[in-house]
């Protein structure tokens, strides 16, 4: 077994999953980092030498709904290493659009992604983690989480069926000594906006009755991303949760999840509701 703690992260070629990487090499894990493209491997290889960890990190192709690669990642770390310290379930894609226009394609894409390759991935690695009797297993979840915003139904289904999974998955491990965390970000400036906001204006629909409220969800999504956080002070966070003894479950950080999270428990749903539908209208 190898001496040195093993991390495994997903979609590590940019935002959370990239830095959240270098923060765990540098807390001298060695760190496999997946990317489902390994052409995009430039800025990992850049910010890894400019923080001297490029020696701590191995970069390995994994696309998470690729059910036949899985396995097999996790099988080359059994063989090579025979532990696994921690597994960041990061890699993610977020598109909008109001439920009635959704196709299928695009409900089966988010929830692959966002969902089912999480379940994938973090099945494969609990025989390893369970007989090691440690573990922890962090899954990056949103504010859409545990709020449904309007024109992000898709999205939120995924965040919140990874919640249920992430609970039930938490209440079965912990006799294991396996800790499963939820991180509920609110908004940080990383890749996945303009992605969305690209995917978007792509499946854009031509006379659609929706193009009024959606447009001014648009609006209110763009001026978001312009104040969100620097993505390097989540990975540092995440950093140092994985490096804790005294852990929570769920961590709602950065620019608007408290609020959303605590106005949802704390407040009326009616007065909740309206509070977001005026939001929107601004
Ligand atoms: N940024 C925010 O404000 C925010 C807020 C709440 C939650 N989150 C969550 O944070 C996580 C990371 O997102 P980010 O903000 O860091 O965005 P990002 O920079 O776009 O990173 C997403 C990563 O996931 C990868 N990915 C997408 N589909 C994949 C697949 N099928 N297999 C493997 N990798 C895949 C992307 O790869 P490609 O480069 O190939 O696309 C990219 O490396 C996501 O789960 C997201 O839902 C973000």
């Amino acid at each position: 077994m190898s001496a040195k703690k093993i991390a495994l992260v997903t979609g590590t070629s940019s935002g959370f999953g990239l830095y959240t990487s270098i923060e765990l090499a540098k807390k001298h894990y060695f760190v496999i980092a997946t990317m489902r493209d390994l052409h995009k491997q430039n800025q990992l290889v850049a910010v890894a030498e400019e923080n001297k960890v490029r020696d701590q990190i191995e970069i390995l192709e994994l696309d998470v709904t690729n059910k036949q690669q899985i396995p097999k990642v996790v099988n080359d770390i059994y063989e090579r290493f025979g532990r696994l310290d921690v597994l960041v379930n990061n890699a993610g894609i977020s598109f909008g659009g109001y439920v009635e226009e959704t196709s299928v394609e695009d409900w089966e894409l988010m929830m692959n992604t966002n969902f089912l390759g999480v379940v994938l991935l973090t099945t494969a690695v609990l025989p390893l983690m369970r007989e090691q009797r440690n573990g922890k297993i962090i899954n990056i979840s949103s504010v859409s989480g545990s709020v449904g915003f309007p024109g992000y139904g898709a999205y939120s289904a995924s965040k919140f069926a990874l919640e249920g999974f992430s609970e039930s998955l938490r209440l079965e491990m912990l006799p294991y000594g396996v800790e499963v965390i939820l991180i509920e970000p609110g908004a940080y400036q990383t890749a996945i906006w303009d992605k969305s906001i690209d995917y978007i204006e792509y499946r854009k629909k031509e006379n659609s009755p929706y193009q009024k409220p959606f447009s001014a969800i648009l609006a209110f999504s763009k001026n978001i991303t312009k104040k969100a956080t620097d993505p390097q002070q989540l990975a540092k966070k995440i950093a140092n949760i994985v490096e804790s003894n005294r852990t929570k479950f769920r961590y709602p950080l950065g620019k608007g999840a408290l609020v959303a999270i605590w106005g949802k428990a704390l407040l009326p749903w009616k007065w909740f509701e309206r509070i977001i539908l005026q939001q929107l209208k601004k």
